[in-house]
């Protein structure tokens, strides 16, 4: 948080708070803050961090306040403060590991880190060697004391004293691996320095007269409109000169060399910018990782792009780039200022609030019917010559032609994603006639796997910024594929990066468990599939019967969640177990993983999701009269096969749960005692959407009644940025 405009140290504080609970779903083993300690001299900041979630922060600096008399209603005019909730990549959640990360004594250097430096222990060498020592087990501690080491060398060696940007740039030329950084320090008072390589960041703009920008929408780089950036020729070759110094002392390299691009260089910054008003000035600027923290405050934000930095000073915003990637190799550093357009978010607040819920989950799981109404929102018409249903996907219609060209598709995704992709799998194969493979991301990695020029890469990310679906599209891209993009953020790392895309459009999902992003997801890759095979004339009835079944989802979702009871009924009896099975086949394989996976993130409970077929081959070994097994034995082509399964099971006094189509309840268990959970019965391929609902359900009430936190399982983050 940035800003100019007379507030209190009570807001200050409350703002800050507020966004990391905005955030609190990425991470939350332990948070810090940093604020101004005084309006009126430049001094050290006042630094808080604690162990456990934001409620834990918020009740320590409380409790600071009341012991050091700290006034709340101490008035700034500027002030830049910083906050962060962690989950914890190197070192356990503990004060000393929390962020900010400090320079050391006197805290010149604050920082707060999302990602993780791959190179922190070559650095931290070095920075022993000079003397600096450590207190915390932090990749990101590295990074405040670079920044110290390189301020000091400055300042020694430098005539003038050292720009902030210029320290962060030089820090930033020694770090590697993935990071969204924020500065802060008093010897900048006022000021704030953010910049991202790899890890998602963004800003977002608050103005005073906020009418005439509301209208406008999007801002573009012309005279008529908003300019971000830039900067005079004198600075820029101030920083050459200091950026040569410093990269000389700090590596003992003789090849460093400067580009100037002059051409681009210029000087405006932010007040100077054309708003359509005089009157519009940005009064506070708000850094953070993702757009939750900021829809409350302000809509217009802008994405920033790896390698730039973002300078906050006394109300207004420079950007600037620093293309050191031939720096890296060559050592010719180039810099460039950058144009940039606002865009308006597309979020409300209300999506971000639980509503008459207990649960984020529970709230998820429950606008199913609506989310998925949005996802297929104006996607399903009737086209053609012959006015036949049709599926309109906009940013796939120019690349349909490739895609039906290709060798084969490959799926790539982690968890949630994963199994939506491998649920849409059996209907992309039978209506495209391509190969399908999937993919988790981390293992093609891993292996290197084979991908090809001729291959289609779809990378489905609920976040879009999930680290190791991103190295694994940084991977396909290199190699040639076509990369499509299935997300639920607009902006995000893995839209931007794809060649083309779709977006799920399910609203944000803040339960760390995904529920409403699995069933958008799946109805997506359907109308992918359908998409793809439109123009073979002998599927045509069978791609208007699951158009048909698409437009009566939401309606089948509806009935389904009337289960919450019943599934709540189950859980109570589930709830001292030790372990769940759960078996499925054809399209219900993913149902069954997916199901397990939803117990074991949120119920803690183990719970494994086994393919039907593989039963005979080993889990049966586990099957006695004490452990709870489900089976999802609806009707598609599998059914048959799932009878004798069950029969297999209740021979050996299985304790079964079977989820069937309604009115089969009785055929079920006619061979052996089981408790039948009815579903309504639907298109084949979309039957996975109606099945997970129960399972999703049942995960909910057993994490509930279990004492587990819902929203916030143990050890597991919403979005993982690191890999
Ligand atoms: C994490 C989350 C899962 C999610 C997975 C993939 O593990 O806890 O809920 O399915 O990441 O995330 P993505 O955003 O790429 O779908």
């Amino acid at each position: 948080l940035n800003f100019h405009a007379n507030k209190e140290r009570r807001y200050i504080l409350e703002i800050l708070f507020n966004g990391l609970r905005r955030l609190e779903y990425r991470g939350y083993d332990s948070a810090g803050i940093a604020i101004d300690d005084s309006s009126t001299i430049s001094s050290p900041p006042l630094v808080f961090r604690q162990a456990g979630n934001i409620e834990s922060l918020v009740n320590s600096v409380n409790e600071e306040i009341t012991n050091t008399d700290l006034n709340l209603d101490e008035v700034f005019y500027f002030h830049a403060g910083i906050a962060h909730t962690r989950w914890a990549t190197h070192g356990e959640p503990a004060p000393r590991n929390s962020h900010p990360q400090s320079s050391g004594p006197g805290d010149d250097f604050l920082v707060v880190h999302n990602g993780v430096i791959t190179n922190y222990e070559v650095l931290k060498e070095t920075l022993v060697r000079h003397g600096f020592t450590f207190d915390s087990d932090t990749d990101t501690e590295v990074i405040p004391k670079l920044a110290k080491f390189v301020f000091d060398k400055a300042n020694e060696e430098g005539e003038q004293t050292v720009q902030f940007c210029e320290v962060v740039f030089e820090v930033m030329r020694h770090l590697e691996g993935a990071y969204a950084l924020i500065f802060k320090s008093w010897h900048y008072p006022n000021e704030l320095i953010a910049c991202k390589l790899g890890s998602p960041l963004l800003l977002g703009v608050k103005v005073s007269n906020s009418l005439s920008l509301e209208s406008r929408g999007t801002f573009h780089c012309s005279r008529h409109s908003l300019r971000l950036l830039a900067w005079n020729s004198v600075e820029l070759l101030q920083i050459i000169t200091l950026f040569f110094r410093l990269a000389f002392s700090l590596t003992g390299s003789k090849s460093f060399g400067f580009e100037l691009d002059q051409g681009k260089s210029n000087s405006h910054v932010f007040q100077d910018a054309h708003f359509l008003s005089k009157n519009d000035h940005p009064k506070e600027f708000f850094l953070s990782s993702d757009p939750h923290a900021l829809v409350e405050h302000t809509k217009k934000v802008l994405v920033i792009e790896d390698g730039e930095v973002v300078h906050l000073k006394d109300g207004g915003v420079t950007i600037l780039k620093s293309e050191n990637e031939r720096g890296r190799r060559n050592g010719i550093s180039r810099i460039a200022s950058v144009e940039r357009a606002l865009s308006v978010l597309e979020m409300e607040v209300e999506q971000i609030n639980k509503g008459k819920y207990d649960h984020y989950m529970q709230k998820e799981i429950h606008e199913q019917p609506e989310s998925l109404t949005t996802t297929m929102r104006g996607r399903l018409i009737r086209g053609g010559s012959r006015k036949t249903k049709t599926v309109l996907l906009g940013g796939l219609k120019d690349h349909l032609k490739t895609i039906r060209r290709s060798r084969r598709i490959v799926f790539i995704g982690c968890g949630t994603s994963y199994n939506a992709a491998l649920a849409s799998r059996p209907i992309l194969e039978e209506l495209s006639g391509i190969p399908v493979s999937m993919e988790i991301a981390s293992d093609l990695w891993d292996r290197q796997g084979p991908i090809y020029r001729e291959d289609t890469a779809v990378f489905v990310s609920q976040s879009g910024e999930t680290a190791d679906t991103l190295l694994a599209l940084d991977y396909a891209r290199e190699n040639g594929a076509l990369c499509v993009g299935i997300t639920n953020t607009v902006g995000s790392s893995i839209a931007r990066k794809t060649h083309c895309g779709v977006h799920i459009n399910a609203g944000a999902e803040i339960g760390v468990a995904s529920t409403k992003a699995y069933t958008s997801q799946i109805v997506v890759m359907v109308m992918l599939a359908l998409a793809i095979g439109s123009d073979t004339i002998s599927s045509q009835k069978r791609r208007e019967a699951i158009i048909d079944g698409l437009l009566d989802l939401p309606y089948k979702v509806k009935e389904v969640l009337k289960l919450d009871e019943e599934m709540k009924d189950l859980a109570q009896l589930l709830i001292d177990e030790q372990s769940l099975l759960v078996f499925g086949r054809g399209y219900n394989y993913a149902t069954a993983l997916e199901g397990a996976l939803k117990v074991k993130e949120v119920a803690l409970m183990h719970s494994e999701g086994i393919l039907a077929g593989e039963m005979k081959h080993g889990p049966l070994a586990l099957v006695d009269e004490n452990l709870p097994i489900a089976v999802i034995a609806t009707r598609d082509a599998c059914f048959s096969k799932q009878q004798s399964v069950i029969q297999q099971l209740h021979a050996r006094k299985g304790r079964l749960i079977v989820m069937c189509s309604k009115g089969d309840a009785a055929s079920v268990s006619s061979s052996g005692s089981c408790r039948a959970i009815e579903v309504p019965q639907v298109e084949d391929c979309l039957q996975p959407v109606v099945n997970i609902v129960p399972l999703q359900l049942l995960a909910y009430h057993l994490t509930v009644l279990r004492g587990h936190n819902v929203d916030q399982p143990r050890n597991l983050a919403k979005s993982v940025t690191t890999q």
